[in-house]
């Protein structure tokens, strides 16, 4: 991968306004990973709309992508105790992941091995000693060894090893449990690549869930994650954030086949905005994560900016009244929106002010279904007591995100206009003349990104 200038790139003369303005506005107050550029031109061609519409593209996707990747399953802190349990459901397959010890998860397949039956509905979570059906009533432990079979007297040709629980691989990485259906995938930090390099300093394993939506969505996986890859739809589909972010300026980055970013910064108004704003206008239109944050008011003293007034605001906030250590985050890692996104369908925010993991994926087998998990991940407080992690809240299809309990207003109108759009985009795929989507060179390089790395796996 090469660390080129967009400005630069090849087959093209377009300019890429305000690039280079993010490096050079963050300039010394950067460090590593932010102060890399890793853009490449991965060519121009249409993206099929048959990729979001049909059937048979999307059984290929099952049998070579879903089946064949790591995916965030859930949190550990949703597996404190022993026999805590989450079921991950993807497409039609369903699987169990269990605290089966203190220091072990394991995950099985949510299907009994005497005819079937699935052990736990979908999209449950809970807490079990003994993995048992309730239909005929085998039973597992946690460790998948068979329990009980009743009238084991009519079983004389069950040999106790053949019906142990089928497992998925499991292993976890800053707090997150991923599942992975394939034995012969590479090992998880194998393929996270540099990903583990770049949140080293983030601390994401010390962070709790305090909001979780699952919206459901009239639209492909694939349709519902692009519109969160770009930032190009920002000053029609949220004109209110043009006072405090670029769409424009926007810096997009590709790291090896699995994981892609974006980087924006917060308190930079838009260039569409013609008159300058003062510092104490900026100031006042940052934060647009939750503004319970800024409950005190932050005020600009002397020539102080709005972005190191905000940051060092946060800073106290978060270790006087939350009791968090921030340590030594940087005012970009506090207040930008940085965004990355890990194949094939997880994104993480390690910032401080906008700290959104999401999770986009098919529901059944249905192409034009799809469920959307957005979750808050705040830090845990120093006295190592970790809240209650929030359960998950879900939504329809219909329903705003403004109508979740504590789900901040401004950032629910967000979410609200995004998700509107999907459904529209969908019937669009199917009533089009034009046979595919038209990409922009930098701005949506993250979505051409996406669909070769899905084709690397589909072509396997
Ligand atoms: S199907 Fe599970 S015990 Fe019979
Ligand atoms: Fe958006």
């Amino acid at each position: 991968m090469t660390n080129r200038h967009p400005d630069t790139f090849a087959g093209s003369q377009a300019p890429v306004p305000g690039i280079r303005a993010i490096q050079e506005s963050l300039g010394e107050t950067s460090r590593y990973p932010l102060n890399v550029e890793a853009y490449e031109d991965l060519g121009d061609e249409d993206i099929p709309f048959t990729r979001y519409t049909s059937t048979e593209f999307f059984a290929r996707e099952m049998d070579k992508v879903w089946t064949k990747t790591w995916q965030w399953a859930c949190r550990e802190e949703n597996l404190r105790d022993v026999g805590d349990f989450v079921v991950y459901d993807i497409g039609n397959y369903s699987i169990i992941v269990v605290r089966a010890a203190p220091g072990e998860i394991k995950a099985f397949y949510n299907s009994c091995m005497h005819r079937g039956t699935k052990f736990n509905h979908s999209f449950t979570s809970g807490h079990r000693q003994i993995i048992a059906c309730p239909y005929h009533g085998w039973s597992w432990k946690l460790d998948g060894t068979i329990n009980e079979i009743p009238s084991q007297w009519d079983f004389p040709h069950v040999d106790e090893n053949d019906v142990r629980l089928a497992e998925v691989r499991v292993e976890t990485w800053a707090g997150f449990v991923f599942i992975n259906m394939d034995p012969n995938a590479p090992s998880l930090h194998e393929y996270l690549g540099v990903t583990v390099d770049h949140f080293k300093n983030w601390g994401m394993e010390d962070r709790y869930t305090t909001i979780h939506i699952q919206k459901e969505l009239a639209c492909n996986w694939k349709g519902a994650m692009e519109a969160f890859m770009e930032n190009y739809h920002t000053h029609v589909v949220h004109p209110q954030l043009n006072i405090t972010s670029s769409g424009p300026q926007t810096q997009y980055d590709l790291f090896g086949d699995h994981m892609s970013r974006f980087l924006c910064l917060q308190g930079n108004p838009d260039p569409v905005f013609e008159r300058q704003l003062s510092e104490a206008e900026k100031l006042d239109t940052m934060l647009m994560g939750d503004r319970s944050l800024a409950s005190g008011g932050p005020k600009i003293e002397g020539n102080a900016t709005a972005r190191a007034t905000m940051a060092n605001y946060l800073r106290k906030h978060f270790d006087e009244e939350l009791d968090v250590e921030v340590g030594d985050l940087t005012d970009s890692e506090i207040l930008d929106t940085i965004e990355y996104t890990i194949f094939p369908n997880m994104f993480i925010f390690p910032g401080l002010s906008l700290p959104m993991v999401y999770r986009f994926r098919p529901i059944g087998n249905d192409p034009d279904r799809s469920l959307f998990d957005l979750l808050y991940l705040r830090p845990i407080p120093r006295s190592g007591e970790s809240p209650h992690s929030a359960e998950p809240v879900r939504i329809g299809v219909e329903d705003s995100y403004t109508s979740v309990p504590n789900m901040d207003p401004g950032m629910g109108h967000v979410y609200d206009q995004d998700t509107d759009n999907l459904d529209l985009q969908q019937q669009g795929y199917y009533t089009a003349k034009k046979r595919g989507g038209t990409l922009g060179h930098y701005q949506e390089i993250r979505i051409r990104h996406l669909h070769q790395t899905l084709d690397k796996y589909l072509e396997r």
